[in-house]
């Protein structure tokens, strides 16, 4: 009862809260559910607004849960519009929509509009998936198309997610605006490095090639990455990973899982965060070296 008053209240303030819901009929309805590939995804509605719960299907992904939120609120600090906000809903916490009641899930607010997989417009073919090769050029040509790409590629480098296809990118024509979900798996390749790899070897003619436009989105893109870095030291996350990692009862109910892997995992994990931070700063510099120079042209 303790527990459920506690994941109550937190949803009141997160959820609630943060839209100007009248919260004090708390009456979830079932509304429809969704076997995904990856994932089990129910849409519910709270006090006349629907929300999702998401649960990874399979046990091996269970760092998922940690990652959805920690971006959420990494994302929220740079801009409280950019992505979904998510909330966790801990291995012991009943909810509906949860599919396997003893492991972890989440809730998502619904962003508006639709994927670009699932729409006709001009951006059909972005292409901001970073995952194995990293930042290329062709991303600089698409931030420097919409004034949202910048920051979502900034928190995709500073967050190491690897999946941000088409799928996971939503746009509302009707705001002309664009959000990131799912951020359920980071801190796989490191995006930051990997940026800094590429862009040094881009050479002088492509640099000179640069159009305004994209000179502008390289700026906001470091202007950015100045902002996350600033915000988010590589312990507080850290630690933020830790706490969620508790949160989320996954040690307590982890007994799937070989338990030498998951604490392998999560120390890898700390030490990516702790790397990707170092090498965004870095990454900082190289933009600004091009930018100057371009700006100087
Ligand atoms: N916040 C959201 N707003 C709108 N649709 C969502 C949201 N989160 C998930 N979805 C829908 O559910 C699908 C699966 O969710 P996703 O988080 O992408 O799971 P997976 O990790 O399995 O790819 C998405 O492709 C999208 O259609
Ligand atoms: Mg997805």
């Amino acid at each position: 009862m303790k527990k459920q008053l506690i994941v109550l209240s937190y949803l009141v303030f997160h959820v609630f809260f943060a839209h100007s819901v009248n919260f004090h009929a708390y009456k979830p309805l079932f509304v429809r559910h969704k076997k995904k590939e990856f994932c089990y995804i129910s849409f519910v509605d709270i006090n006349g607004t629907s929300y999702i719960t998401k649960q990874k299907r399979q046990c091996s992904f269970f760092l998922s849960v940690v990652y959805d939120v920690l971006a959420s609120r990494i994302a929220e600090s740079l801009d409280n519009k950019i992505a979904h906000k998510v909330i966790l809903i801990p291995a012991s916490q009943k909810f509906l929509g949860k599919k396997y009641r003893d492991w972890p899930a989440t809730l998502h607010t619904i962003v508006p509009g639709k994927s670009i997989l699932d729409q006709r417009s001009s951006y059909s073919n972005i292409n901001l998936r970073q995952a194995i090769h990293g930042f290329t050029r062709e991303m600089i040509y698409w931030m420097s198309k919409h004034k949202d790409l910048p920051a979502i590629v900034a928190l995709d480098i500073f967050l190491c997610n690897h999946d941000r296809h088409r799928g996971n990118l939503f746009y509302n024509r009707k705001t002309d605006s664009f959000y990131a979900i799912d951020m359920d798996l980071l801190f796989e390749s490191r995006l930051a490095r990997l940026a800094i790899y590429n862009l040094r070897r881009m050479s002088s003619s492509d640099i000179a090639g640069l159009t305004e436009k994209e000179v502008r989105a390289l700026c906001r893109l470091r202007t950015m990455l100045e902002r996350l870095v600033d915000q988010h030291d590589a312990e507080s996350m850290v630690q933020l990973f830790d706490t969620l990692i508790e949160e989320a009862g996954l040690m307590s109910s982890c007994s799937y899982l070989n338990v030498e892997m998951v604490s392998n995992t999560i120390a890898e994990t700390r030490e990516k965060i702790r790397e990707n931070y170092e090498d965004t700063k870095e990454l900082i510099v190289v933009l600004s070296h091009i930018v100057d120079t371009s700006l100087k042209r």
